[in-house]
């Protein structure tokens, strides 16, 4: 059963199993380099996940039923043109100038952490680093402003607003999810919006804030495989995550990384 405000036990655990998502991308970040392939990265979070967080890999055989193909590895590793949920391969080998979103959801102890970043392997074009750097700029800007009284409409809308203002858009086939023992539960969380509309937030809530943007239209398709969705036009895009908490005051980021500055936030 999905809840919407997480006890004090379910917090802790919360903030447990982010810990470790941000973990795995921590670990993996040396990794990512050229002639590395999305199937190696693939094993080496796989690896640490199960072996030295005894955690588990949410993705692995996910979404299965109704017909539909489970995700058949344990992260998602989007390149380039691949707007979210790209599957690993030992023959899709990154090279110089290609970007990446990689994207780790652990489970410990019943409880999800949700988290992705981007990379970028060697050295990237300036269309590149901007999109990268104004997509992670939009999910910061909604996270300043999360606080008990917000509302969803006003955290879609920051996003909306820094990513048109800078030309690029903002994706509407995926969104980010409430979050708990259930892995993707309510609330829906757009990344675009009407300040002062949807569901006001209140403490206690976990959910991930997702955005993907894209450098042409926000126009997205799903690959034959079931799972890659690319952007129509093949240009690139971009995504950052973190799962947070509403608490009495502002958020706490649950899936803060060491590299991260978060003296902007309310609290
Ligand atoms: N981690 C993704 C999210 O942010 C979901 C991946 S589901 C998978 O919600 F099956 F593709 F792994
Ligand atoms: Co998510
Ligand atoms: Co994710």
């Amino acid at each position: 059963m999905s809840q919407l405000i997480k006890t004090a036990e379910d917090i802790e655990g919360m903030r447990i199993a982010g810990r470790l998502a941000a973990e795995v991308l921590e670990m993996i970040g040396p990794h990512v380099v050229p002639g590395t392939s999305t199937g190696r990265l693939d094993s080496l979070c796989h690896d640490y996940i199960v072996g030295v967080q005894q955690a588990t890999p949410a993705p692995l055989n996910y979404g299965g039923g109704g017909g539909r193909i489970p995700f058949p590895k344990s992260i998602c590793t989007s390149v380039n043109h691949v707007v979210c949920h790209g599957i690993p391969s030992d023959s899709k080998v990154l090279k110089d100038g290609d970007i990446i979103n990689i994207d780790v959801t652990v489970i410990k102890n019943g409880y999800h952490g949700d988290t992705s970043k981007m990379f970028v392997v060697g050295k990237g074009s300036i269309l590149a680093e901007r999109l990268i750097r104004v997509t992670q700029e939009a999910l910061y800007k909604s996270l300043a402003l999360v606080r008990p009284g917000c509302r969803l409409g006003d955290i879609g809308h920051a996003i909306q607003k820094h990513a048109e203002a800078n030309r690029f858009s903002v994706v509407r086939d995926f969104c980010g999810h409430g979050i708990g023992k259930v892995f993707h539960e309510e609330p829906q969380v757009l990344h675009y919006g009407q300040p002062g509309t949807g569901m006001e937030l209140m403490a206690g809530m976990t959910f991930t804030i997702e955005p993907m943007i894209n450098a042409g239209t926000f126009h997205t398709k799903v690959l034959p495989d079931g799972w890659t969705a690319v952007t129509k036009d093949h240009k690139l895009s971009a995504q950052w995550e973190h799962t947070i908490l509403v608490t009495p005051t502002g958020t706490e980021i649950l899936t803060a990384r060491k590299e991260e500055d978060f003296r902007f936030l309310a609290t």
